[in-house]
């Protein structure tokens, strides 16, 4: 396969249009087979229930190219289980975990000229997701669903080199004590828009939310899960039945325990205590590590001993480490690694 021509490592974090997407529609109270397509556009009635009350959820993984020429998929398992749990939660019915993981691994390898080099720092973005697409006018689920995925090269997350963020603590919630906060729904990151562009214009860049009830715990960013190092090296990482189960985060936990002997601490982290932490980083499948080296809370700065200049010690051991297995240098536990071809 000859790959695409593409300036890979200069590419950003936008969509692209590939050649081939996979869908499959439920209808009369089943799947059909699935199949890859040519044409990335959708018509669908004025009605369909994912237009009129937002009935989608979506997950996002990526395919990369390892040391030794393979592409591969990470952890598709967890992607699909995880879709399982926002579909039950959205009436959108379940496709099937093994269907999953094989549409994922199918439209990668169609879309295999698209996957980027090793080396290149760029990684193939895939979006699987799901919607109702009958009519709908009283509210309730749709009876028609659509289950996609499309893929999308991105380029490298940290372009010359990983510079920690400030972000802020906000003063919206993203998500109510029993609302949707566990799954990938849609309607979760609709309304965190207004957060994040008032974020952006203030001139910081992202959102740290609280506990909706108390308002006194971490929960988590906009995009991604949180963790904490104490300054004797124990990573210390929010625990809440509102925040996304991040795949990144769950690894990156088994990582410093497994890989690096770290003590890990999974528990509500309070506000205040965060000021006494080394280092903190947000995990999330599209920067792996993304560090922190501020947090503004209403004009208060915490600042992280590390500093805004680079990762601190410990989240740079927990990057190298965690990017180390998915790139096929350091050797994966278990049924992490997908090889596509
Ligand atoms: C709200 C939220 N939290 C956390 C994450 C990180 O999850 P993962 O590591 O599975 O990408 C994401 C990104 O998917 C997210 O949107």
């Amino acid at each position: 396969m000859e790959k695409k021509n593409i300036d890979w490592a200069n590419l950003g974090f936008g969509y692209r249009t590939t050649d081939y997407r996979y869908v499959s529609y439920f209808k009369d109270g089943k799947w059909d087979d699935g199949a890859l397509i040519t044409d990335p556009n959708i018509t669908m009635n004025e009605c369909a229930g994912v237009l009129q009350y937002s009935q989608s959820c979506f997950e996002g993984l990526k395919a990369y190219t390892t040391e030794q020429g393979h592409i591969v998929i990470f952890r598709p398992d967890l992607n699909a289980e995880r879709m399982e749990s926002s579909a039950k939660r959205l009436e959108i019915p379940v496709f099937p975990k093994d269907r999953f993981v094989k549409a994922v691994e199918e439209t990668v390898k169609a879309n295999d000229a698209w996957v980027p080099p090793y080396g290149t720092g760029a990684t193939l973005y895939i979006r699987p997701y799901m919607f109702g697409w009958s009519p709908v006018i009283g509210v309730k689920p749709a009876d028609e669903y659509q289950f996609r995925i499309l893929v999308t090269p991105v380029g490298p997350y940290f372009k010359g080199g990983a510079k920690p963020i400030t972000i802020r603590v906000s003063d919206y919630d993203r998500a109510a004590p029993r609302g949707t906060g566990n799954v990938k729904a849609g309607l979760n990151y609709a309304m965190s828009l207004y957060a994040i562009v008032d974020a952006h214009q203030k001139g910081f860049d992202e959102n740290i939310y609280l506990d909706p009830a108390t308002r006194t715990y971490i929960e988590e960013t906009g995009g991604a899960n949180v963790i904490f190092i104490t300054k004797d090296g124990t990573l210390v990482t929010p625990k809440s039945d509102s925040i996304l189960p991040s795949i990144t985060r769950r690894s990156i936990v088994y990582v410093a325990e497994h890989y690096l002997g770290m003590k890990v601490e999974e528990r509500p982290v309070a506000l205040s205590e965060v000021k006494d932490f080394a280092e903190c980083g947000l995990c999330g499948t599209a920067a792996v590590i993304s560090p922190v080296g501020k947090i503004n809370d209403h004009g208060k700065e915490i600042c992280f001993p590390a500093g805004m200049e680079k990762m601190g010690p410990y989240t740079q051991k927990l990057y190298d480490t965690l990017t180390g297995i998915q790139m096929g240098r350091i050797e994966a536990p278990e049924g992490w690694i997908h090889v596509i071809e």
